[in-house]
């Protein structure tokens, strides 16, 4: 039930992901890391997500003990980047993400990307990772359907998460259709586009009758999709302003209007089509 920053899309396995969380991704500096994170916890957010590959494990760790927050009460996402994939590389990347983040568990682990050849034997890593406990849930991360069909035919656990690149220039129909119907739930990364979208007029315009910004309206139209959202930002006003979903409700009509700035337009690599 979406009321609030504290409310929780319940996975498929029973555990509650906070619909709203705070993404840490190009933070490099590590004070401002640390500040971000404790920023976003004292504003409300239960939740981070990071990945090896950001090079900024320690600070949101740091950021996560100098909040004072329990951590039992948050949930922390990180993924395993694509040198790492493979059964033995997983578990030890696994190892060394929580020794950095100084955690005895994560919430949530991701592939990162679908390594070709490679991510059969990652998931096979992370579901014992699961079985033992270390990690509460498991998912994937830039998974085309066909990558998603190709893995659940022969996998024990089913992800639980799709983490996938949806804004409204690229709205993800089809793929969140599939992962409804799989009960996979979806988490849009760049939610706002990296601010490339909030200039247009129909955005412009919904939020202003809104008494909203732009960046408010594109992530209401993904709470109200079911969509789980990850914006980033280094600076609290933003931090608070991403976080203040949840006392406007958009019309059917303006959920249209926003649908229709779909051109499928990506801004990170096509998930068939990597080199890295
Ligand atoms: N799985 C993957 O492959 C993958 C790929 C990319 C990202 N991600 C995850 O998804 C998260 C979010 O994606 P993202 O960082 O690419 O993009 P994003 O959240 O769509 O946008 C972040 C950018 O927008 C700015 N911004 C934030 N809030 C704003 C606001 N209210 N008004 C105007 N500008 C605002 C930020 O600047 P300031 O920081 O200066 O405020 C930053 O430049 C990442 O941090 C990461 O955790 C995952």
């Amino acid at each position: 039930m979406l009321k609030n920053l504290q409310s929780k899309k319940t996975l498929h396995n029973g555990i509650g992901i906070p619909y709203v969380g705070l993404g840490v991704y190009q933070m490099k500096d590590p004070s401002e890391t640390v500040q971000a994170v404790k920023s976003a916890i004292e504003t409300g957010y239960l939740s981070v997500d990071t990945a090896a590959v950001y090079g900024n494990e320690e600070s949101v760790g740091q950021g996560v003990k100098e909040s004072g927050a329990d951590r039992k009460d948050l949930f922390i996402t990180s993924k395993v980047w694509n040198s790492d994939q493979g059964y033995d590389t997983t578990l030890k990347a696994f190892e060394t993400s929580l020794k950095k983040l100084e955690m005895d568990y994560m919430d949530l682990y991701l592939i990162h990307w679908p390594v070709e050849g490679k991510y059969k034997d990652t998931w096979k890593a992370l579901e014992r990772l699961y079985s033992e406990g270390l990690v509460k849930s498991i998912g994937v991360s830039n998974f085309h359907q066909h990558h998603l069909e190709d893995l659940m035919s022969s996998s024990n656990e089913k992800p639980v998460i799709n983490q996938i690149e949806c804004h409204p220039r690229l709205s993800q129909e089809k793929l969140k259709a599939f992962c409804q119907e799989e009960n996979i739930a979806v988490e849009a990364w760049s939610p706002i586009a990296q601010g490339r979208v909030l200039d247009e007029p129909a955005l412009k315009q919904i939020a202003e009758k809104h008494g909203k910004s732009s960046a408010q309206v594109i992530l209401r139209w993904h709470l109200q999709n079911d969509v789980v959202i990850i914006p980033k930002s280094v600076h609290a006003n933003r931090i608070k302003e991403n976080a203040d979903l949840f006392n406007f409700e958009l019309s059917s009509d303006e959920m249209n209007k926003i649908n229709d700035l779909n051109q499928n337009e990506r801004f990170g690599p096509d998930p068939d089509n990597f080199d890295f």
